[in-house]
């Protein structure tokens, strides 16, 4: 296990536009309540906040995300612009900035990145309406660096980057910086997100209106749902859990 770095927030800030700002602190709750509470008074756009650890750490539907020490918990105050669908930017970033350290890494519909079948990485982002500043979205990402050993519900379905993958800082810049990049280019980024989906290409099983269907996955639909093309037809999955076959 490598031990983990202490965030420099210089070479944080040096990756962000001039305006931002990085806010490096130590324990949390969640750093999504922190940069809520900062967007609601009028932080910039980009403003990044880091924990070391997170005491009662946010995923979706009400789900907890195990945060000790080590792990990478960060989350960007973005000022919303329309029809950017931040959860695809956001995965598609991490897989990316994962892969660029040889890493063979997966983007699990919707919100998680996975190696090899186990979740490295969850993406929580949420809204603020904001009528002063303009509304903010909150990009959080969770990512499994550093973490030796994981609680019973989750330790045989959640991963770690393997050692050969350098400090949590760096990989936390390379991860922003690919987030920054893909929010310029967002059909490039829904394009990427779609190619290195798990399922992509795969047979699945899937439950629509209480009944159970098999069809293929073949792309992300314009609001980011899941496109399963059956005998019959091609279906747009909003929620919900689909398996491979
Ligand atoms: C999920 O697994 O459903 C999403 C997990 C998101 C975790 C990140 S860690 C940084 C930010 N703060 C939180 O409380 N949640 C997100």
């Amino acid at each position: 296990m490598q031990l983990s770095e202490i965030y420099n927030a210089t070479k944080i800030l040096s990756v962000l536009p001039s305006c931002a700002e990085a806010i490096c602190i130590k324990e949390t709750e969640s750093t999504n309540n922190i940069a809520k509470e900062l967007a609601m008074q009028g932080a910039s756009h980009c403003t990044v906040i880091l924990a070391d650890r997170q005491s009662a750490g946010r995923g979706r539907r009400g789900k907890s995300f195990f945060s000790p020490d080590g792990g990478i918990y960060l989350s960007l105050i973005l000022r919303e612009r329309e029809n950017v669908p931040y959860t695809v930017c956001a995965a598609s970033a991490v897989c990316r900035a994962i892969r660029s350290f040889d890493v063979n890494a997966k983007i699990k519909w919707v919100n998680d990145v996975y190696i090899e079948g186990k979740k490295v990485c969850g993406i929580l982002c949420e809204r603020v309406c904001d009528t002063q500043h303009g509304n903010a979205i909150i990009v959080g990402i969770g990512i499994n660096h550093s973490v030796a050993e994981f609680p019973e519900d989750i330790k045989y379905v959640a991963t770690s980057l393997p050692a050969h993958v350098p400090s949590r800082e760096t990989v936390a810049i390379t991860v922003i910086n690919a987030l920054l990049s893909e929010l310029e280019d967002v059909s490039a980024s829904k394009a990427y997100y779609a190619e290195n989906m798990m399922l992509y290409g795969k047979k699945v099983r899937y439950q629509l209106n209480g009944e159970e269907h098999i069809g293929t996955v073949v792309g992300l639909g314009e609001n980011e749902e899941l496109l399963i093309k059956t005998n019959t037809e091609t279906v747009a999955l909003s929620s919900g859990i689909v398996t491979a076959v």
